[in-house]
């Protein structure tokens, strides 16, 4: 597999990431998960306009975006598959373990790669997924896409131990997202969403959907939601680079819906006529 790795591609094999990346030590970095579709990226200039305000949030200079993009482009000559995703990852460079930043002439460091994404089973697409409600104790700055998951690993191992899809994220009584995906509900003829703040990821994938949605006339309520209005929702679904739309239809074991809901499934269709 090829991987572009401090301004050049090679082979994975070639790649070596020293035990004193700031990344490895103090998950001092940011990353970028990006969609391929039929051999383009989906939506790369606002994923570079994230990643910026990312790096920005982390006080993390010299970093290249040209430079990035015609790395990736060349990564992508290379992939051949249907479909795939691009992870990106910049952390703060190689320096023996020390709290405050490195010497401003340390480099980042900038690792990307492409695989194949595997589609979701039809049935999952038919009849939707179940996610459990964990409390939201992560940090206060969600909206930077740093490397530092381990709230969402930990959230999301918890559901797949009840034989659960996701654990949707909640703070002060709201749903915030999801561990990798913002959480969209259909309730009182309203196609709901949290508002962007601090506490949650500005999904790429969400705001895509909140246009296609006013594109097709469906009214739109961007304010929090509990996890009581959850439960009395229509439907539910999840928005991610790799999750697209997937339709959720059990909470904590209380069932929302015996099948996926008709929004969601169009909303859907929609992204993916939009991404091919
Ligand atoms: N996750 N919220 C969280 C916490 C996320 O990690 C993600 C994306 C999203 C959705 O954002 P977008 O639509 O831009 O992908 C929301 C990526 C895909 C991941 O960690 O793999």
């Amino acid at each position: 597999m090829k991987v572009y790795f401090n301004g050049h591609v090679m082979d994975d094999q070639e790649v070596h990431i020293s035990f004193d990346d700031r990344g490895f030590l103090f998950a001092d970095g940011v990353y970028e998960v990006v969609h391929i579709y039929s051999g383009h990226f989906f939506e790369w200039d606002r994923h570079m306009v994230r990643l910026a305000r990312s790096l920005k949030g982390i006080d993390l200079e010299g970093v290249n975006i040209a430079a990035i993009t015609e790395g990736a482009k060349q990564l992508l000559q290379d992939f051949k598959e249907e479909e795939g995703a691009l992870y990106l990852e910049i952390t703060r460079g190689v320096y023996p373990r020390s709290h405050p930043f490195p010497p401003s002439d340390v480099p980042p460091t900038i690792l990307m790669w492409i695989r194949p994404v595997n589609p979701f089973p039809q049935e999952m697409i038919d009849h939707g997924v179940g996610v459990i409600t964990v409390a939201d104790d992560r940090w206060a700055k969600v909206w930077i896409k740093t490397i530092g998951l381990l709230p969402n690993v930990l959230a999301k191992e918890k559901a797949h131990k009840m034989g659960m899809f996701d654990a949707v994220f909640v703070r002060d009584g709201m749903v915030t997202e999801a561990t990798s995906a913002n959480v969209f509900m259909v309730r009182q003829g309203y196609l709901q969403t949290a508002p962007v703040t601090n506490y949650i990821l500005p999904g790429i994938t969400r705001e895509v959907v909140l246009e296609i949605a006013d594109e097709l006339r469906i009214p739109i309520k961007l304010e929090p939601f509990s996890v009581d209005d959850m439960l009395s929702a229509d439907e539910i679904f999840l928005t991610g680079t790799t999750t697209e739309v997937l339709p959720v239809t059990s909470v904590d074991g209380h069932t929302i819906s015996d099948k996926s809901g008709e929004i969601a499934l169009r909303l859907l269709k929609a992204l993916k006529e939009r991404a091919s």
